[in-house]
């Protein structure tokens, strides 16, 4: 029988609950899912690669058939050494649907085999990203129950340098 495997990529920086939220749902249809972190030299991220990597392991622990990687270079390349069939990503509202169909029509450009899933989150996290966690944190406002603890405790000693826990 032919498992298929499927490559969840993206930047987590960080990784919210919307995230996870997909990575539960692509657990559930796919054989194995590989959640893969890109290495971009050009983006200025908050968490190193390896901290995401971290937060992330953590989380899909749960997961027998997650696992957690990091990646440089083409996608597609990177997709068919792991022999991997399927790109997943998430799609929150219209506003996301140009940038990913671009993407999803580059990839199959680029790898005419592999093939992109698109599937959507809860509706509860569908205005919900990474830009936004780490802006309104910055700002004080609470990010609770839009991110992991783990990524709570991890923002609030990047930002405050603090490992006490906030009750607000
Ligand atoms: O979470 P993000 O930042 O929206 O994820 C974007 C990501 C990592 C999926 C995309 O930038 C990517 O695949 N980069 C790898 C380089 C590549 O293949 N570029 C061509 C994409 S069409």
């Amino acid at each position: 029988m032919n498992l298929v495997r499927a490559i969840y990529p993206g930047s987590f920086d960080p990784l919210t609950n919307g995230h996870l939220d997909l990575i539960e749902r692509g657990s559930k249809i796919f054989d194995e899912l590989i959640v893969a972190v890109l290495r971009n030299t050009e983006k200025d991220p908050l968490f190193t690669v390896s901290e995401r990597l971290q937060m992330l392991e953590q989380m899909v622990r749960q997961y027998e058939n997650v696992r957690v990687e990091a990646f440089e270079g083409l996608l597609v390349d990177y997709a068919m050494r792991k022999k991997a069939k399927a790109v997943l990503r998430g799609i929150r509202a219209i506003s996301d649907y140009e940038y990913e169909l671009q993407m999803a029509l580059m990839n199959r450009k680029l790898e005419p085999q592999l093939e992109t899933v698109f599937m959507m989150p809860a509706e509860t996290y569908s205005y919900l990203s990474s830009r936004l966690v780490k802006e309104v944190f910055r700002l004080g406002g609470s990010v609770r129950g839009l991110v992991p603890e783990v990524v709570e405790q991890r923002l609030r000693e990047k930002f405050h340098g603090s490992t006490i826990k906030n009750s607000s």
